[in-house]
């Protein structure tokens, strides 16, 4: 295994100038005659055994503690060169800015490019790359980075072993508009067939993500497309980002694989790959289950009342509980209740509120006191506000 995995990467740096532009030359989709299931025979990276998209299964997930969070960095410097959205006929791209680069990984990545991932079917039909427990979101977003402390460029360390690292991103649909990916997707219209640049405004690249990048999923695969190259140090953010559904549809229905010269247009749709065997490779979570769980409102609400709830049932068994015992010491010193007149309160001395007699006995003698200061008062004769201690003298 080792040898393959050295000799491999070694063999296709070798042949490079030679085997790889023979290989890309080599027209490869998702279905037909060299789709998914081919790909291997042509790319024989392909079938190899770290391959990507997986599926998390978020319950064999491993914890991993030491992962801090991903730090994109000068994504939001975006200067004003504008970017170049391309249609590959694979995808729709955009080469990034050699300043841009991604932090909190064992190496310094420098940004190259993002693309994206969909389906067909509008939401809740697929698109993703990657899965959840066996759940995919509606599209992708993969930025890409390269290992720019080992490696001069892309093109050497995409053939290496930690040679680059994908961002991923799930998207899903929701309500509102996302302004962010209309810097995107408001420009598809312009480069509809494959081989079409269009030069758009640069903006802000960290809009895209979500706010949560401590939170992900960690593994050891490939890149998804021809030819494979096992060569990525994947992050899966378990936060999602959201797009209008007028927006999935524009990315589902505006592009096409084809050239604007080919008799027959192809719509460019599920441009995404099933998922791969992990075959005993991990995948690493920066997160538990229970840290830091974010709680929706429904939850917040739900708990509140439920904590309501306790704490009035905790009331009521405790006023069950008191009158339970009241009664049975009621029963037992039925003499004392029948003859004195006590409140309910005083059969149960560790209960009672306030020593009544006793407080009433000092408000007894206060009494007397003021009585008597009254008296010595008119004695005594004009005396304002007189005390108690002085006028007891007399
Ligand atoms: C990448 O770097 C290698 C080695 O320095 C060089 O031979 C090659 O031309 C570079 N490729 C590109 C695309 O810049
Ligand atoms: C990826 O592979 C490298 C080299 O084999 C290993 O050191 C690292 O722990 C692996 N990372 C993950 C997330 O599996």
């Amino acid at each position: 295994m080792d040898s393959l995995g050295l000799f491999l990467p070694l063999m296709l740096l070798c042949c490079q100038w030679t085997a790889v532009p023979a290989a890309e030359e080599t027209y490869w989709t998702y279905t037909g005659l060299v789709g998914q299931s081919e790909w291997s025979q042509y790319f024989p990276d392909c079938g190899g055994s770290s391959q990507s998209p997986v599926d998390v299964v978020t319950t064999q997930t491993k914890y991993d503690p030491s992962l801090m969070p991903v730090t994109p960095l000068g994504y939001s410097q975006h200067g004003n060169k504008p970017f170049t959205l391309y249609n590959n006929g694979h995808t729709v791209v955009i080469d990034l800015p050699d300043w841009m680069g991604l932090g909190g990984l064992p190496w310094l990545f420098t940004a190259a490019q993002m693309h994206l991932h969909w389906g067909s079917g509008g939401p809740s039909h697929g698109g993703s790359e990657h899965t959840i427990n066996g759940q995919s979101a509606d599209a992708e977003l993969h930025v890409v980075h390269y290992n720019s402390e080992l490696y001069p460029n892309i093109s050497m360390a995409m053939t290496q072993r930690d040679g680059l690292a994908v961002l991923g991103i799930l998207i899903e649909t929701g309500e509102e508009t996302n302004q962010a990916f209309g810097n995107i997707l408001n420009y598809l219209s312009r480069i509809r067939h494959a081989d079409q640049k269009v030069s758009i405004p640069a903006f802000d690249i960290q809009a895209l993500l979500p706010t949560d990048l401590g939170r992900y999923y960690r593994y050891n695969g490939s890149l998804t497309t021809p030819p494979c190259y096992q060569s990525v140090i994947w992050t899966l953010l378990h936060e999602r980002v959201q797009i209008s559904q007028a927006q999935l549809l524009k990315l589902e229905t505006v592009l096409y694989s084809s050239k604007a010269e080919d008799a027959d247009r192809m719509l460019l749709q599920d441009n995404y790959r099933a998922t791969q065997p992990l075959n005993h490779r991990a995948v690493f979570s920066s997160f538990t289950a229970e840290s830091g769980k974010e709680l929706t409102s429904g939850e917040v609400t739900a708990i509140v009342i439920g904590v309501m709830c306790g704490c009035v049932g905790l009331a009521v068994i405790i006023r069950f509980i008191v009158k339970t015992i009241r009664f049975f010491t009621l029963l037992r010193n039925e003499t004392v209740v029948v003859n004195s007149s006590t409140s309910s309160w005083d059969v149960l001395p560790s209960n009672r509120p306030a020593p009544m007699p006793r407080t009433k006995e000092p408000e007894k003698e206060k009494e007397q006191k003021q009585d008597m200061a009254l008296n010595s008062t008119s004695e005594a004769g004009q005396k304002e506000e007189p005390s108690p201690s002085l006028q007891t003298e007399p």
